[in-house]
């Protein structure tokens, strides 16, 4: 296991329990290559080309790296349309790990969000509490004219802390939230593991069991979204006592004891692409099973390929190992480390699924409605071709009178998908970004000039506010010179 190797020289490197067999060829580009990029990009970093990204930190959705067992399944995959034996091993290893009888696949995460938003939310006004919302799901609950209410700790909103639970429910909100809405207006209540817009930040299992206790008492469905559970049980493993004697699997069935229902995007937990809905109640997996084969394929596949689940089986089976699923946190926080002694300002304490920079300590200079943390992820491309993802006021949705919602945090995630990179890559981003925080007063802010009504963030288009990209490829080109 990583951490427990110690370094003869005292050193504490996170340590990969791998080897690279397969690889890519990447390009650095030149400072003006990325500055043409970045603008025929809408200052947008979803909408750059691969071909212009040297390290692609925009998500760990899909782009985990699959293990040699994975890619040996994924050619004995049965193609039957119904019926398939691939589907049958899917069930059964979910079954093994999830302890549920029933498992409905779905073409991924998102997709999941829709046929629980379709089943539950059965008519205009009903709400849905969650911890913590992530886009996709509340953008299906808006869509259903419903809406989120977010009963996070405080604790979870601070961008600093030595907290180690910082995506726990707050229990006194919990108990309020049942004594303000009438139980039929409630859809259900969500625990996202491992929440993906607070910085990666993990749930405690004792945090999970309270709200638990407090849903089944009150009656309503708790439905845990598992996709990034691989960070949280190194999390809960970690960092809490109640499961420092567990496995990792007694974890996984710890957790899934709470749950009426769980969903995952299998692009991130199983290191695969696909995803699914499971439950051990029949009245739910009744309620959802019809919309499978309307929206997503028949029961067997769902919207995905077959040599995907062949692969998410035996990557479901290889996240119970903690080689593993150490590596991303691990390395999150040696990045996170790194970036600290530099003094730059980043989420603490380091979460899963990447390192996220503060932007509005990064940039205070710039107001929110100028998107600081979308105008840190363009300047940070053009710096280093480094893709990062903006998580803050471009990533919420406009109220219905057109006004901007600040976001509660201000991030440029760097994801790190799992077994990707290597420690010098990650030195290589830190930096740059230590040039970045240097010059950051030559940021300025963004503005839309194609703004999409909903999600916006994934294909909008914006421009800078003033020349200042032009200025910071200027600093950069006397530092660095035009052809790095
Ligand atoms: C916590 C969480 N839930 C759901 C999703 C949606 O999954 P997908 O991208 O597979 O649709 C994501 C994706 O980033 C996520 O991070």
């Amino acid at each position: 296991m990583s951490s427990s190797v110690k370094f003869f020289y005292g050193e504490d490197l996170p340590l990969e329990m791998h080897k690279v067999r397969v690889v890519q060829k990447l390009n650095v580009g030149t400072i003006d290559e990325r500055l043409a990029a970045i603008k025929e990009a809408g200052y947008n970093t979803f909408l750059l080309k691969n071909k212009n990204i040297f390290l692609d930190m925009l998500t760990d959705s899909g782009v985990n790296a699959m293990s040699d067992l994975q890619v040996s399944a994924m050619l004995s995959a049965d193609d039957s349309y119904a019926g398939s034996a691939t589907f049958t091993k899917l069930e059964d290893k979910l079954r093994e790990l999830f302890n549920t009888r029933y498992f409905l696949p779905a073409h991924q995460g998102r997709a999941c969000e829709h046929l629980l938003a379709k089943t539950f939310l059965k008519r205009p006004g009903m709400v849905v509490g969650m911890n913590y919302h992530f886009t996709t799901a509340r953008s299906h609950i808006l869509l259903c004219d419903c809406f989120v209410e977010e009963l996070v700790a405080e604790k979870g909103l601070a961008v600093t802390s030595d907290d180690p639970f910082k995506g726990d429910c707050d229990i006194d909100k919990l108990n309020d939230f049942f004594t303000r809405y009438p139980i039929e207006n409630i859809g259900f209540f969500r625990v996202e593991l491992g929440t993906n817009l607070i910085g990666g930040q993990p749930v405690s299992l004792g945090n999970l069991r309270e709200v638990s206790a407090v849903c089944r008492q009150k009656g309503t469905p708790l439905v845990i979204d598992a996709s990034l559970m691989a960070d949280n049980l190194y999390f809960m493993k970690t960092r809490e006592e109640l499961c420092a004697g567990m496995s990792i699997r007694e974890i996984t069935a710890e957790i899934c004891k709470c749950a009426d229902i769980i969903y995952f995007s299998a692009r991130k937990l199983g290191c695969a692409r696909g995803g699914g809905i499971c439950t051990d109640k029949k009245e739910f997996y009744d309620a959802i099973k019809t919309l499978v084969p309307i929206y997503e394929g028949f029961l067997t596949y769902g919207g995905m390929s077959v040599r995907e689940m062949e692969a998410m089986t035996v990557g479901l089976d290889e996240t119970m190992d903690f080689d593993m699923i150490c590596q991303g946190p691990e390395f999150i926080s040696h990045m996170v480390e790194k970036l600290l002694q530099i003094n730059v300002p980043v989420i603490t304490p380091a979460g899963g699924l990447g390192c996220h920079l503060d932007a509005m300590r990064f940039l205070p200079h710039i107001p929110q409605t100028e998107y600081p943390a979308g105008a840190l992820g363009a300047a940070f491309y053009i710096a280093s071709s480094v893709r990062g993802m903006e998580r803050g006021t471009l990533s919420e949705e406009r109220a219905p009178d057109g006004s901007e919602k600040l976001s509660d945090m201000e991030l440029l995630r760097l994801a790190m998908p799992r077994r990707v990179f290597t420690l010098s890559q990650i030195y290589y981003t830190v930096d740059r970004i230590h040039w970045l925080y240097e010059n950051r007063k030559l940021v300025g802010g963004l503005r839309f000039v194609e703004e999409p009504f909903m999600l916006r963030f994934f294909i909008g288009k914006l421009e800078p506010v003033s020349d200042w990209s032009q200025k910071l490829r200027d600093a950069f080109v006397s530092d660095f010179g035009s052809e790095m």
